[in-house]
């Protein structure tokens, strides 16, 4: 049975490396299968949704190799790619569907992207519009709205373009579809989403120039192989720092973790709470700050407002976030959050619906909610909705609460951190 039972924890002791970022692994695959000659990815995320992306890069006709240790990508350059001989299969994985959909909008041949059923929920329009301005031939399911996305790839025009909502995968779509373009393509975001496109794919080679919130490519540009090592996941590590902190005797300390600041908006926002969190060792990795973590139980967290600028920064952080406002003295306001509707599952519903279960006191709104606090928490049987952020936010939930708690649908974890439980366990022994 895909179930988990789990029951308060005394505390959290240990030093352990969290798992390899997924969001620079993903990007790690797609720009080397896109450079001529090797490349070598060391420490890559083998979880479900990077498997999608070298697998779709395999479908593409694109040489890589897991030796164990590292990942051998052998590209042919961004004209290298062949037609796929099927329908590609992108899983749970919104990053590799949207960025796929950029590199395949400029190659001279039909594809089709698809994925799983909640994938198959997820808004593509956000991509499929700056694409057909670059003069892509685009489109999808329930008027250009969901996957599957059928594509005929060609030569791109550069834009400008201004984006409506901030987001990364966004993006890094139109930069990779930039690549294809005639000119120089420019993106201006509302909000900085998280910046690795920017920071790795000139180190392949790439022209990219990044003012404030304007980003610019120059087309054209051919890609060569490079080495990427990636650092530990900052948002695996999230769900570990906030059960430390809300574990009473707990010490704990993460090692290699990436701080891009871009990604740690859930630090700040822990650090206005009151949280005690050492960040230390900070070193730089292929472009990336990486630093080890250390964070002790037991500290008396306040409630804090989190308003729509603040979101991109801490967007995958928002289940656990929820988590720990349960704990936190007054009343945490998370607003201008409705981005948070359209992810693996619609977490702003996820989270309110099972924490309450629990004896959370949570008011919903269209775009985020607010937490009364502090509310003793008391064990129940939970859905996941197959969204691995949810059961893993849940999960350190059930750890400090009063008797068992059942999470359904648990292997949903795979998607982003397999072992996650194991590493749960450890730290609790
Ligand atoms: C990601 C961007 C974010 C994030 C997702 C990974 C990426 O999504 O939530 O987990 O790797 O670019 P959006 O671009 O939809 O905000």
């Amino acid at each position: 049975m895909d179930r988990i039972e789990l029951v308060k924890a005394k505390s959290f002791k240990g030093t352990f490396y969290p798992t390899p970022d997924k969001s620079i692994s993903h990007r790690a695959v797609i720009f080397s299968s896109l450079s001529k000659g090797k490349s070598i990815i060391k420490n890559f995320l083998r979880a479900e949704d990077t498997i999608s992306t070298m697998n779709a890069f395999r479908e593409l006709g694109v040489d890589i190799q897991d030796t164990g240790d590292e990942i051998i990508v052998n590209g042919n350059g961004i004209y290298g790619l062949k037609e796929p001989y099927n329908v590609i299969d992108c899983g749970n994985s919104g990053t590799t569907i949207r960025m796929l959909s950029g590199v395949l909008s400029g190659n001279p041949f039909f594809s089709v992207l698809t994925g799983d059923e909640s994938l198959r929920t997820r808004p593509m329009g956000r991509v499929i519009t700056p694409l057909r301005q670059m003069g892509a031939e685009i489109m999808a399911r329930s008027e250009d709205r969901y996957p599957p996305v059928a594509i005929k790839g060609r030569r791109l025009n550069a834009i400008r373009y201004t984006m409506p909502v901030a987001s990364a995968q966004v993006k890094s779509a139109i930069l990779l579809a930039g690549l294809y373009a005639d000119g120089e393509t420019e993106i201006i975001e509302p909000v900085k989403s998280r910046d690795h496109t920017e920071r790795m794919l000139p180190s392949f080679g790439a022209e990219i120039n990044v003012d404030g919130l304007s980003v610019r490519i120059k087309g054209g540009t051919e890609l060569k192989g490079t080495e990427v090592h990636v650092p530990g996941d900052f948002s695996s590590a999230a769900f570990f720092i906030i059960g430390a902190l809300l574990i009473k005797d707990s010490d704990i300390t993460i090692m290699g973790v990436g701080i891009n600041p871009t990604r740690t908006g859930l630090i700040s926002a822990l650090k206005e709470m009151g949280a005690d969190i050492e960040i230390y060792n900070i070193r730089n990795l292929s472009g990336e700050p990486v630093a080890d973590i250390h964070c002790k139980g037991g500290a008396k967290l306040k409630a804090i407002n989190i308003t729509k600028e603040k979101i991109p920064a801490l967007i995958d952080e928002f289940p656990i976030l929820c988590v720990a406002a349960t704990q936190a003295e007054g009343i945490t306001t998370i607003r201008g959050a409705e981005e948070l509707r359209v992810k693996e599952s619609d977490r702003i519903k996820s989270m309110a619906t099972e924490l309450r279960k629990m004896g959370a006191e949570i008011e919903e709104f269209d775009d985020g909610l607010s937490i009364m606090g502090k509310r003793r928490l008391k064990g129940a049987f939970i859905e996941s909705y197959r969204d691995h952020r949810v059961a893993m936010s849940l999960s350190i939930a059930a750890l400090i609460a009063d008797g068992t708690t059942t999470i359904n649908n648990v292997s949903s974890v795979n998607i982003s951190f397999p072992g996650f439980f194991e590493i749960l366990r450890r730290l609790t022994l």
